[in-house]
């Protein structure tokens, strides 16, 4: 049995003293898990968030990063910057990204393979609009995120790689998939992965639901045989909602 990678995702919130805060409540919360705990924080509170999580089950990521390993890129940060300062996750391909900073499954890739490179484990971000759902796309386009987006992609690599299914029409929505809705999106996924990479790695590979992902929502989201885990937004930024959500599935 898979336990389950649980990890928040702060997006653009949280300054020093209440990631501070918040940090510090969960430790505690979370220490009995069997679970993956990640938290990934904005930049400015990585190297706190390092601090913090030294010692403890909680690790650290960010949420992007680019494909070169330096140059002028303003704005930009480096895979091995993160590692350097003992970052483990980074979140790419957002849906967030997508939307609004023009992140396509050609620079999702680049950005993967990169973080690769660095030592770090990609969190790669997947899922359909309303739109496309409603359309009767969601398969069609789940299934080119997947195929454009992990084209140059090892099976080897795969192991490294977390995926995050996270439908956009239920991102700070309110409106979750219901279990059945995501395990079986999450399912759909999995047999793509499956007709590249073979029926063990598509097993093992850890493929996270998103989408607000709450403290009352979880354990039976988390209970659904193809959920490996969650990829929490707002109920994240609220230390005894997040540590919930980790202890939703034991
Ligand atoms: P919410 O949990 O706020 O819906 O956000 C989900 C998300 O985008 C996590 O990456």
């Amino acid at each position: 049995m898979k336990n389950k990678i649980v990890a928040g995702n702060w997006k653009m919130n949280k300054l020093q003293k209440e990631a501070k805060k918040l940090i510090k409540t969960l430790i505690p919360l979370v220490k009995d898990t069997t679970n993956t705990v990640v938290i990934c924080v904005p930049y400015t509170d990585l190297a706190t968030a390092v601090k913090l999580c030294k010692d403890t089950n909680i690790h650290v990521g960010a949420q992007n990063c680019h494909w070169k390993e330096s140059g002028a890129f303003t704005g930009e940060i480096a895979p091995s910057m993160l590692k350097e300062i003992g970052v483990e996750y980074v979140v790419i391909g957002h849906s967030e990204r997508r939307t609004y900073f023009g992140e396509t499954d050609a620079t999702v890739l680049q950005r993967t393979q990169a973080a690769l490179a660095a030592g770090l484990k990609p969190i790669v971000c997947i899922g359909e609009t309303l739109e496309e759902r409603n359309s009767g796309n969601m398969e069609n386009v789940l299934k080119r995120q997947i195929v454009e987006g992990f084209k140059d992609i090892t099976a080897d690599q795969l192991a490294n790689i977390v995926v995050a299914y996270e439908p956009v029409w239920a991102i700070g929505t309110g409106v979750t998939a219901t279990d059945q809705q995501a395990n079986d999106a999450i399912g759909f996924c999995r047999s793509v992965f499956e007709e590249k990479y073979g029926k063990e790695a598509a097993d093992n590979l850890y493929i996270q639901y998103g989408g607000s992902m709450n403290e009352k929502n979880a354990e039976a989201l988390l209970n659904m045989p193809h959920i490996d885990g969650g990829l929490i937004g707002g109920a994240s930024l609220v230390a005894e909602k997040f540590a919930a959500v980790v202890n939703a599935h034991k």
